[in-house]
């Protein structure tokens, strides 16, 4: 049977040029890059410079990324963002990238699902490839977190960093098995009863402000690894396959611990574990894209691997992906 896959065709990702070491957020805060290093695994991160914006992360990572695969702007049918760090409250940050692609044809959106939203991206971008309303899409994942930050806070400022990483998807022929190559499924979940585990104190309809980042760490902790391992264990039982099958364990890069909790408890060695935590932080919906493309770009991805993302964030939101790559 002949089946419309999403083949990811290109990828690219963007981080901008200030680096702050843990030894930098020592002078701002009472911390020590030891207390960060042991309990997160980061060591630096990445934050936009005055005036530098979610908009213009992104364009560099979608960039990147058309040139990877080969094509231009007007190849595609559908830009989606999904950032919860929006340039302004509207018109959407995806409108804003489609215009500085000198796109004139398609549609932008942005997706809001905080550090889940470039697997609910992915999810979103996969219904509209195989319904056959879009051939092509741009999905970036790009935040500026360090906008959110509280630099009084230090069980929140240490945690966070900007950047952006985005992937081309095509509409690809398949026979409907886990050979084929695509987005093979996503599954997508949120319990917003748990939405005072992380959230911001301010909101445009609330106080009229972005307010800042709040976090419960240890409880959100708590729920990470449980969650994570639903969603993976739903998507690999709906392609028939199980953990041992995957090539590539690519996850939310939001603690070294949380990923190695849930790599162990998946059976899944750490040899197959992308981390890049201690290169950028918690970067939210940018860091499942950051990983993906470090790890194509140094070659351990190869084509007809089978790769399994994951992400759990804020509402609460989580979700994983299987991609045969
Ligand atoms: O992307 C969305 C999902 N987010 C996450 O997955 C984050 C999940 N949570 C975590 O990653 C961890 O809970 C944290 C890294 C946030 C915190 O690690 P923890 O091991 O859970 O530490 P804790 O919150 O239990 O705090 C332990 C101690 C406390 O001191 P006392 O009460 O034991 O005296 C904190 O005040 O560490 C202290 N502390 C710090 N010390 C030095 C908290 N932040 C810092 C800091 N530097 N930056």
């Amino acid at each position: 049977m002949s089946v419309i896959r999403s083949a990811v065709i290109g990828c690219g990702a963007y981080l901008p040029a200030k680096v702050m070491t843990n030894d930098d957020l020592a002078k701002l805060v009472d911390t020590s890059d030891e207390w960060i290093t042991e309990r997160t695994g980061i060591r630096r991160r990445h934050f936009v410079g005055e005036g530098e914006k979610t908009s213009d992360l992104a364009l560099k990572a979608a960039n990147a990324a058309l040139a990877d695969a080969g094509i231009t702007a007007a190849d595609i049918d559908i830009v989606i963002v999904a950032t919860t760090t929006p340039d302004d409250t509207f018109p959407s940050t995806a409108t804003k990238v489609q215009a500085q692609l000198g796109m004139t044809r398609g549609a932008a959106f942005d997706v809001q699902a905080v550090c889940s939203g470039f697997i609910y991206g992915l999810s979103i971008a996969d219904g509209l490839i195989r319904t056959g309303q879009a051939r092509t899409v741009l999905l970036i994942g790009a935040e500026t977190m360090s906008r959110l930050l509280d630099w009084t806070d230090r069980g929140t400022c240490v945690l966070f960093g900007d950047g952006a990483g985005a992937v081309v998807l095509r509409a690809g022929e398949g026979e409907g098995g886990n050979h084929d190559r695509g987005i093979l499924n996503t599954k997508i979940y949120s319990d917003g009863r748990l939405g005072n585990l992380l959230y911001t104190d301010g909101g445009v309809s609330s106080t009229g402000t972005a307010g800042k980042l709040r976090m419960l760490g240890r409880e959100v902790f708590k729920h990470a690894v449980t969650n994570i391992a639903a969603a993976i264990e739903a998507s690999t039982q709906a392609a028939g396959l199980s953990t041992t099958d995957i090539d590539w364990f690519v996850p939310h890069q939001a603690n070294q611990r949380i990923l190695e909790g849930t790599a162990r408890k998946l059976s899944i060695p750490a040899a197959k574990l992308v981390s890049t935590v201690a290169e950028h932080g918690n970067t939210s919906a940018a860091s499942v894209p950051l990983a993906l493309v470090t790890a194509v770009k140094d070659g351990r991805i190869k084509r007809g691997d089978l790769l399994l993302l994951e992400a759990m964030g804020a509402g609460f939101t989580w979700g994983a992906a299987l991609i045969r790559w």
